[in-house]
């Protein structure tokens, strides 16, 4: 299988979906916000509280540009890797970008006992992820090749979709 790139807004499942694509078609898996994690030996609200946000954007894209000879993987990135515009295209030279794509109210239901994301730390409310998502719209459009609905599937039907899609696209 061609690397796949997982993208969209925090909780929509990417990491569940990869570890499904990792079982259902033997991928290996790297997750931009575990890697940088481990790198940093911090957890990622840390790193922004410590660093600040420009700090991590800065070793997603590092990570991205590293990523670039790995076959038969898939990616899984943090929510907000579409927002530079460089970014884009080197997701598109690790593989085929997939969007998954929730509704303001799935995405509350998945985060709202994690506090590990600060972005949404003190904002865990629909109105502010809807707002959230309404502003970053456009930079997943931009990015993605492939898009999945997620609302009202189940994290394994939307685990074959991608399959699916991906192998339409060749
Ligand atoms: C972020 C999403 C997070 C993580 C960081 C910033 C974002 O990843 O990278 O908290 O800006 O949307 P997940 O999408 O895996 O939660």
């Amino acid at each position: 299988m061609n690397n796949i790139v997982l993208i969209g807004f925090m909780g929509c499942g990417k990491s569940t979906v990869a570890k499904m694509l990792k079982s259902k078609a033997q991928m290996t898996i790297i997750d931009t916000d575990k890697e940088i994690m481990k790198r940093e030996g911090m957890k990622i609200a840390d790193i922004f509280a410590k660093h600040g946000e420009e700090y991590f954007r800065n070793l997603e894209t590092n990570l991205l540009r590293e990523l670039q000879t790995y076959e038969n993987t898939v990616v899984s990135c943090g929510g907000g890797i579409v927002l530079r515009e460089e970014n884009v295209e080197e997701l598109r030279k690790i593989g085929i970008v997939v969007l998954l794509s929730a509704s303001a109210i799935t995405i509350y239901h998945r985060v709202k006992k994690n506090n590990n994301r600060p972005l949404l730390n003190g904002n865990m409310n629909v109105p502010y992820i809807q707002k959230l998502m309404d502003e970053r719209k456009p930079y997943y459009q931009r990015a993605a090749q492939v898009t999945v609905e997620v609302d009202h599937k189940t994290l394994k039907q939307v685990t074959s979709e991608v399959i699916e899609k991906v192998q339409e696209r060749g």
